[in-house]
């Protein structure tokens, strides 16, 4: 069972839209494994994004990534990397196929609803940042 990391953004919890974007993962044959309701620390965002930090947005990004409730995961399934991948879509909402994530619930290229790792070792290293070994459930 592959392991990856989501976070539903604040975007998508002002909407409300938590239980619609899980009930995506579940009939996507992705499983929660872990998940927590919480609001990111500058100092843990900024970190979880240190790969942009000399990207234009990033200011912008961790500013909105702080801005209100954020919902994290750890979704467990076959090929869980590129399958939740495939179901949040294109980073520009405008681009996302449609039926994702992505194209129902993304605002903009920033606030685009949902994170996904994009490897393995990705979701190793970003898993590791906000969930402790026994929170992370073993299906
Ligand atoms: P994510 O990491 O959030 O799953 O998205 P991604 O791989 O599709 O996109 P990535 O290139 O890793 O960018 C991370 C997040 O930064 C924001 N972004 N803003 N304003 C911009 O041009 C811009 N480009 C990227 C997005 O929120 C993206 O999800
Ligand atoms: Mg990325």
């Amino acid at each position: 069972m592959e392991k990856t990391f989501s976070i539903i953004k604040p975007n998508a919890v002002k909407k409300n839209v938590i239980g619609d974007i899980i009930e995506k993962f579940e009939t996507s044959g992705l499983t929660i494994a872990a998940a927590k309701m919480t609001i990111l620390s500058k100092d843990k965002c900024e970190l979880f994004y240190a790969e942009h930090k000399e990207r234009p947005f990033f200011g912008e990004l961790v500013s909105f990534m702080t801005s209100g409730p954020v919902m994290l995961l750890c979704l467990a399934g076959e090929n869980a990397v590129l399958k939740n991948r495939e179901i949040m879509g294109a980073t520009d909402p405008k681009k996302a196929a449609p039926g994702t994530i992505r194209a129902k619930h993304g605002d903009s290229m920033g606030e685009n609803a949902v994170h996904g790792s994009d490897s393995p070792a990705s979701a190793t290293r970003e898993l590791a940042i906000f969930f402790d070994q026994h929170e992370i459930c073993n299906l």
